[in-house]
């Protein structure tokens, strides 16, 4: 469907990378789920578990907080123990679009759009009427009314870019960025701008959502996140009704911008929409539909971006060795290097780890009796994602103590349970 549409404008192209409603990952042998027995515990981790044990034997806490915090402690001390690989962690830091995209962000802030490629996004996006309240998106790129959006759209960009950059750190901060915000418009009041959401679920879009019926145990979360728009209306008992956040990549609210004005709510004008840029240009829509929303509309923040970015290709790095036994070298033509991005499931994901006490995924995977969507005939997935590395990373959060890559010591991931 996103497909057909953006072929008419001939920028298929450039929106490839936003092009993912598929949230379901690629399968991969259950007994895979079963990860810790198989495990090389060294002794000294063995001798570390023992006197974790000890420690918190003598230490009277245990009457409180029971064998499972001990174990859920004894995975954290071994999670920030174990090495990561050196090899790995450096290519997945190289970002190959790097260059090309700061180019077309600087030929964006110039005004100067028929110089890339993508100008062709931007002179499409005109010819649709946006249904702004009594406001309509001006026709021509010289109106005033457009020189007003023109100035908003360079200084968030500016900012954006500006800020753009690597910074572990940054998993710390998404209560303030997020949360806070989401409080403040629900009218919440909590004792501490840090306190967390006691539990979260990410659903996603994958048909083994139609295998069960999870939907009262999703509503049953404090904070709900949807991805991509995806629809629960007749589907209730299977994926629930609550919505807290839908999380979209931008190309959503673009297309939603360019057919039906700033109208892209299907769970409601008020729920909140947190959205990733994948693509600069699509901060004109940004900035034309903030001003109406009467939810918050958040962008992520392109340090939280670029930590997504490296994860996954940090994963997708060593599955490629691991599967093709080529060079590492070999990685960026075998996945359109550029082109290369995260799942909007995956950074919904991260969201999650930064804003919640405890995280529960619903909706990823999938299976040969399954539908690719829950709610929709789609077939296939696009290969701009490596949805089997974004797996990878969902078992390490699950298993509790391999090691994350590029995610800061100082930040300590939740308990993750993953239902299929
Ligand atoms: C790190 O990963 C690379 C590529 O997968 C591999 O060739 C290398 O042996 C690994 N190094 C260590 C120390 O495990
Ligand atoms: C978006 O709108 C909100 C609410 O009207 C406002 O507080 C915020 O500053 C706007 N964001 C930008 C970047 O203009």
């Amino acid at each position: 469907m996103l497909k057909s549409s953006e072929e008419k404008d001939g920028s298929e192209m450039e929106t490839a990378k936003c092009i993912d409603s598929f949230t379901h990952l690629a399968s991969t042998k259950p007994k895979n789920y079963n990860l810790p027995m198989k495990r090389t515990v060294r002794p000294l981790f063995v001798l570390l578990l023992l006197l974790v044990f000890i420690a918190t034997l003598t230490s009277r806490s245990i009457l409180r907080r029971g064998i499972i915090s001990i174990e859920l402690e004894t995975r954290l001390l071994i999670r920030d123990s174990l090495p990561l690989n050196a090899t790995l962690l450096k290519h997945a830091a190289v970002e190959i679009g790097e260059e090309k995209s700061r180019q077309e962000i600087q030929q964006l802030l110039d005004g100067d759009f028929a110089s890339q490629a993508r100008h062709r996004t931007f002179v499409s996006w005109r010819r649709f009427i946006h249904h702004d309240g009594d406001r309509s998106f001006p026709a021509t790129l010289r109106s005033p009314l457009f020189y007003r959006y023109w100035i908003d759209f360079r200084r968030v960009l500016h900012d954006w870019a500006r800020k753009r950059r690597f910074q572990p750190g940054i998993m710390n901060e998404l209560t303030r960025l997020v949360k806070v915000p989401l409080d403040r418009f629900n009218k919440v009041v909590t004792d501490s701008r840090d306190k967390k959401y006691s539990s979260c679920a990410v659903v996603g879009n994958s048909g083994i959502l139609l295998n069960r019926n999870y939907g009262s145990l999703i509503d049953a979360h404090e904070f709900v996140i949807r991805l991509n728009n995806a629809r629960v209306d007749n589907y209730e008992n299977k994926v629930g009704k609550k919505t807290s956040i839908s999380f979209v990549n931008s190309n959503i609210l673009h297309l939603c911008a360019r057919r039906t004005g700033c109208f892209c709510h299907p769970y409601g004008a008020n729920v909140p929409i947190v959205m990733y840029i994948c693509q600069a240009v699509h901060f004109l829509d940004y900035t034309v539909c903030n001003v109406s929303h009467k939810s918050p509309l958040l962008v992520t923040d392109p340090r939280f971006d670029v930590l997504c970015s490296r994860i996954v290709k940090y994963y997708s790095l060593k599955r490629f060795v691991e599967e093709t036994g080529k060079g590492l070298e070999l990685w960026g033509s075998a996945h359109e290097g550029a082109l290369f991005h995260y799942s909007s499931g995956m950074q919904a994901v991260m969201l999650a780890l930064g804003v919640c006490d405890k995280v529960s995924i619903f909706g990823f995977g999938k299976s040969p009796s399954a539908k690719h969507h829950y709610h929709t005939n789609q077939k296939a997935e696009l290969h701009l994602h490596d949805y089997e590395a974004e797996y990878a990373f969902y078992r390490d959060l699950v298993d509790g103590y391999t090691p994350i890559p590029f995610i800061s010591e100082k930040f300590k991931i939740p308990p993750v349970v993953m239902y299929h």
